[in-house]
């Protein structure tokens, strides 16, 4: 299992203080699974990894397929947001670092559009599209997020004038709502092969239903893994204990933040493949808990990368951040440091070391000196970075998450700040139905 450690928290917090927070925890743990808690209605995601049916991965699968013997060699995923950031993370976990580099085509490139309005991201998403064999998947729970539905019409644009309005209606699937939303409707209407969006699994949580699992197989990797990983962490975390590695995460931060005003938690890792699960977990966590006036911001550096920008800060600016370390204990790929016979670099004394053991010494010596600096450490480890570890990773997220949530007080599965811009938005385009929403804020400018 991926494990919690707050050793690196001992010197900043008693252990009475702990042990009231484990209460609150514990509380908050028995309120999760009793499913009595606010936001009740969205709490589909628990089972899911045990509850997958085989038939719906066998569908997910032979969508890869139908498009791989097509020859499809760049899939556009279209979503934002939740259905988004967990295929991303998980695809940018799981590839070689340099895969678009080395060209290799053992599974179809997947590229990401509709998470931002960037009118050069999409012209120049065409002009990769048009070198090469497209198909989309366009993602929506709702069907009506503006960002996706741009870049869908344009991708849909493109693939009927390119292949004809039948063979495009091949190549796009839709995941959203299984009644509603304008994507249901035009699926409908086009006879695209849809997925459903569970209704009581919101987007952040949605990683282990098509919403995630279709991108991140057609990507070529293994999703039965994933969910396996997932499960193990399913039946691991439903033990009500005090040791229960989401228990124990969610007790420390919320004592860091409640009675050391710890009001930031910096999400760290020494390997770049992780810097996605970075801004899954910030979503997971910033939409979750950052409600009424509270929640704790979260933040993420990449290291040893951002050791040399924001290491500076982290060890002596505003005393207002703990750090939760991302450890990895193996490395899948191996470089020894070779000696040197001229040794101008004077770097011998590393010789016949692996690059890991400098990265694992630099993980650790930055731990001892953030600690020094007042920084409180939380770390997570997990064995190596493949799918059945980040599957328990993720879900260790997602359960600890539910459990911080209402330990600090807030409903964990509504994000009711989001629709602010939204309707500012929708008032500048001159919407209809916004007219008078319209003229107000015109006023403002
Ligand atoms: O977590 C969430 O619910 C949100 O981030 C949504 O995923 C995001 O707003 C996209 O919504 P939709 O899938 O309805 O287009």
């Amino acid at each position: 299992m991926v494990k919690v450690d707050v050793k690196g928290c001992c010197s900043f917090v008693d252990e009475a203080q702990y042990q009231a927070y484990v209460e609150k925890a514990l509380a908050a743990f028995d309120v999760l699974e009793a499913e009595t808690g606010e936001g009740n209605d969205f709490l589909g995601w628990k089972h899911l990894p045990t509850e997958i049916p085989n038939s719906l991965v066998n569908d997910v699968e032979a969508v890869r397929n139908n498009w791989a013997a097509k020859g499809v060699d760049l899939v556009i995923a279209i979503g934002i947001g939740g259905s988004y950031l967990g295929a991303k993370c998980v695809i940018e976990a799981l590839s070689h670092n340099f895969a678009k580099q080395l060209r290799r085509k053992d599974a179809a490139e997947v590229v990401f559009a509709g998470n931002n309005l960037s009118e050069e991201y999409l012209a120049e998403l065409m002009d990769l599209a048009a070198e090469r064999n497209v198909a989309c998947i366009v993602i929506s729970k709702s069907g009506t997020t503006t960002e996706p539905a741009v870049a869908f019409r344009v991708v849909k644009q493109f693939l009927e004038s390119r292949y004809g309005k039948v063979e495009a209606s091949e190549r796009i699937v839709a995941i959203t709502d299984a009644v509603k939303g304008a994507l249901k409707t035009l699926s409908v209407q086009e006879g695209y092969k849809t997925f459903i969006v569970p209704d009581n699994v919101g987007g952040r949580f949605s990683v282990l239903t098509p919403v995630g699992l279709l991108p991140i197989s057609v990507a070529g990797f293994d999703i039965r893994q994933l969910i396996a990983g997932a499960a193990a962490a399913e039946k691991e975390l439903a033990v009500r204990s005090e040791d229960n590695p989401a228990v124990v995460y969610a007790a420390m931060r919320n004592l860091l933040f409640s009675e050391l005003g710890k009001k930031v938690e910096i999400l760290v890792n020494y390997n770049p493949k992780l810097t996605y699960v970075a801004e899954w977990w910030k979503q997971l966590y910033g939409e979750s808990e950052g409600k009424n006036g509270t929640g704790i911001f979260p933040a993420s550096v990449n290291n040893t990368a951002d050791l040399h920008s924001m290491g500076q800060f982290i060890q002596e600016g505003s005393r207002v951040m703990f750090e939760t370390v991302l450890h990895v204990e193996n490395a899948q790929r191996s470089v020894v440091i070779e000696s040197d016979e001229q040794n101008l670099d004077q770097l011998n004394y590393l010789s016949g070391r692996h690059v890991e053991h400098c990265n694992h010494m630099a993980e650790l010596g930055t731990r001892i000196a953030h600690i020094d600096g007042g920084v409180p450490q939380i770390e997570i480890c997990m064995d190596k970075v493949d799918a059945f570890n980040l599957g328990m990773l993720l879900y260790l997220f997602e359960f600890a998450c539910g459990i911080s949530a209402y330990t600090l007080g807030v409903n964990p599965f509504n994000q009711p700040g989001v629709e602010a811009y939204k309707k500012n938005m929708f008032a500048l385009l001159e919407k209809p139905g916004y007219e008078e929403a319209t003229k107000a804020i015109k006023q403002r400018l």
